[in-house]
């Protein structure tokens, strides 16, 4: 064979290894290895916001204003091909008001996994930062960690609950990942979203809503500009996470959303959903009733407001639904 021969036939061997090899790994890689593992493409990561419009419409009550604020910032970011810097997304309000509901139907509408994705990262504030001597070593975990999994997928959510009862300083390791850079150390943080949970400004939102509600202001009607001043003073921030943080000085989160104290008509539509999900379809109003009585409401004189909104029914509901299918079983025989 001339050497010319063998150079061609080398040629088209490897050629014709490389095409089989290519698409014999690009078929293992989508239907063998997403389907056990999970990847960072379009078949796994369904941002389906119609999904979550429907998700927040039907379980979420009583805070237009939240959904209306999560449905449009997780659209533009999501869809924009330009980004400039990763979404930032503060949850405000009372226990029970519907924030980490919230959070749960935004991780099932982008992930196909939910809450179990792998690009989903919950933080929760006293256990995962518990310590104020500890906080170098936080720092460095949480630079470290979303950095890792950024650089293997850009689309990550991370989430920061009881952002009040983390130390301070902690927060502050992430700022450059959440400002108007295009990359921090080759890595480009631009298509996350970070979303911070605390209670702070809850007493505010309440005595806020209280006052519209006085001045007969419909609740569907209260803007997000009626919370304005309050936000911009920095209340939301009072203390925790974020206090004397760089990251809220230099105005890195793109959006403050007030949850709305919950009234007793939302927190029956959370009963009647809660009932539902045991299978009794039309709860009685005794049942209701029961249920509605382990609430306090708050605060003086107007007692308008649950002061847990719909944390924690879940239980009063299941021992309610027990007692009645036991009363109804008697009945039957
Ligand atoms: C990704 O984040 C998790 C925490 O949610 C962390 O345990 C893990 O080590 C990170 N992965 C990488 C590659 O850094």
């Amino acid at each position: 064979m001339s050497f010319k021969s063998i150079l061609f036939t080398t040629l088209v061997l490897s050629l014709t290894k490389s095409v089989i090899s290519f698409s014999f790994g690009e078929f293992f890689h989508d239907n063998v290895v997403c389907l056990f593992g999970e990847c960072c493409g379009r078949k796994q990561i369904k941002a389906d916001f119609y999904k979550l419009e429907n998700l927040l419409y039907y379980n979420i009550y009583g805070q237009h204003l939240a959904n209306k604020i999560v449905i449009a910032a997780m659209k533009s970011h999501w869809d924009s091909p330009h980004a400039q810097k990763a979404l930032t997304l503060s949850f405000h309000g009372w226990p029970g008001s519907g924030k980490n509901y919230i959070t749960r139907f935004i991780k099932e509408s982008v992930y196909l996994k939910g809450s179990n994705s792998r690009f989903v990262h919950h933080f929760m504030g006293r256990v995962h930062f518990p310590q104020e001597k500890d906080v170098p070593l936080y720092r460095e975990n949480l630079y470290n960690w979303i950095k890792g999994n950024v650089s293997e997928c850009p689309y990550q959510i991370f989430i920061f609950d009881e952002v009040d009862k983390m130390p301070d300083r902690v927060l502050d390791v992430i700022k450059p990942m959440i400002d108007y850079n295009e990359n921090v150390d080759k890595v480009d943080y631009r298509k996350c979203v970070f979303i911070f949970l605390s209670n702070t400004g809850g007493s505010i939102i309440t005595r806020e809503t209280l006052k519209l509600w006085k001045e007969g202001i419909k609740r569907e009607d209260i803007q997000l500009k009626h919370f304005e001043q309050h936000i911009s003073k920095g209340v939301f921030n009072e203390k925790g996470g974020f206090y004397h943080s760089d990251t809220i000085k230099s105005n890195l989160i793109d959006h403050y959303i007030p949850f709305l104290p919950m009234e007793m008509e939302h927190v029956r539509l959370c009963i009647v959903n809660l009932f539902e999900m045991r299978q009794i379809k039309k709860p009685s109003e005794e049942a209701i009733t029961e249920v509605l009585d382990f609430i306090e409401w708050g605060p003086e004189p107007e007692r308008k407001y649950s002061k847990t909104g719909c944390k924690r029914l879940s239980q009063k509901v299941a021992l309610v639904a027990h007692k009645y299918r036991k009363s109804n079983s008697k009945e039957e025989l």
